[in-house]
């Protein structure tokens, strides 16, 4: 089964062309626009600006993935794309040309929650994943832990109160002048610092609920740069800048992984997935693969390019979830719930 898979829920327009073998997806080819530099002047998405970027974007990104699969449009089998949740406007943009092009060819036609598009992306290296899996699905919108029974349900652990964990990335190098996203720079200042800084202090949470917040350490890492002189404006290769970034994604992989050894025994997990944007991060990498060994847990952690948003995701969960009975009554949601009516 060949599946073209298209989403464009925040800033990057993706396409994909899958194949899905029955012992896994293979990708044929994937295209994808990146609009960092629209963006990077404002130091976020503005959702305005995205939205238009993507319809100017969609028909290259689309005829270019195609095109490198050497797939013609009627060689299609199946059409899926991402429903919802995140920016209305960016959700329609394929959203809408992902029906027209299904109706038009008289194929099956898939709406796909992200957040099973971000477990889905693991199947690519995993595609005999042991279930149920523990998945920790982390980017600029989402810190979630999910226990996924298999690959197209998953069923709330815990999440942030606030922030999510992509966030404290963003802002930390928005507030270094560090440019955005922030993830990888952050990143690869952290990989040059010689020691970390000091570490920070987790939240405490009076009433006990299982969750995270980053909304705090964002607030302590801005603490931290102004009580630095010169700090500010210093720039990624000055030590201290580096040890700062350091001490970031220590503590915030750290945080991620904590409560994983509780849902483990708690819910008889024997895999752990880590997906999402934040999941390129080589610390959060390094540090679940230490705890998967140490619990006995299989791993899988996509590729950094299945880990942000991309079409390829999109591809494989569309490719295990039925198709909807009647596509043309469905619409984007920006607030889509995962137990939304699939068919
Ligand atoms: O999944 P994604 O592409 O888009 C959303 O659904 O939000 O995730 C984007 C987020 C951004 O916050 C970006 O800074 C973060 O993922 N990110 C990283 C790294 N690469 C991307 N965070 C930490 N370390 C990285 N290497
Ligand atoms: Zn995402």
């Amino acid at each position: 089964m060949l599946v073209l898979g298209l989403e464009s829920s925040c800033d990057d327009c993706s396409a994909a062309v899958v194949r899905e073998t029955g012992k896994g997806p293979e990708l044929l080819a994937m295209t994808r626009r990146s609009q960092d530099d629209l963006h990077g002047p404002y130091g976020g998405v503005v959702p305005e600006l995205a939205a238009r970027e993507h319809l100017l974007q969609l028909r290259g990104v689309i005829a270019g993935a195609l095109a490198q699969a050497g797939v013609p449009l009627e060689g299609l089998d199946r059409i899926a794309v991402t429903q919802g949740p995140g920016l209305v406007g960016s959700l329609l943009a394929t959203f809408s040309a992902s029906k027209a092009m299904a109706w038009r060819q008289g194929i099956p036609w898939v709406g796909v929650h992200h957040l099973l598009g971000h477990l889905n992306a693991a199947r690519f290296s995993a595609p005999d994943l042991p279930f149920p899996a523990l998945a920790l699905l982390v980017s600029g919108g989402h810190t979630h832990l999910y226990l996924a029974p298999d690959w197209t349900r998953l069923e709330l652990l815990q999440k942030t109160r606030d922030d999510a964990a992509g966030e404290a990335f963003d802002k930390t190098a928005r507030m270094l002048g560090l440019g955005y996203p922030g993830g990888p720079v952050v990143d690869a200042c952290a990989r040059k610092a010689a020691r970390a800084g000091a570490p920070f202090t987790p939240p405490r949470f009076r009433d006990g609920l299982a969750s995270w917040s980053f909304s705090g350490l964002k607030t302590a890492v801005k603490l931290r740069i102004q009580a630095e002189p010169g700090l500010q404006s210093a720039g990624p290769e000055d030590p201290r800048v580096q040890a700062l970034c350091r001490s970031l994604q220590e503590t915030v992989a750290t945080w991620l992984l904590k409560p994983v050894p509780a849902f483990r025994d708690a819910t008889g997990a024997r895999s752990l997935v880590v997906s999402g944007g934040v999941a390129c991060n080589s610390e959060l990498r390094a540090q679940a693969q230490a705890m998967a060994v140490r619990l006995g847990l299989a791993l899988a952690i996509p590729a950094p390019k299945f880990c942000t948003d991309n079409g390829a995701m999109i591809a494989a969960a569309g490719a295990v979830l039925e198709p909807a009975r009647d596509p043309w009554s469905r619409n984007a949601d920006p607030n889509l719930p995962l137990a939304f009516d699939q068919r």
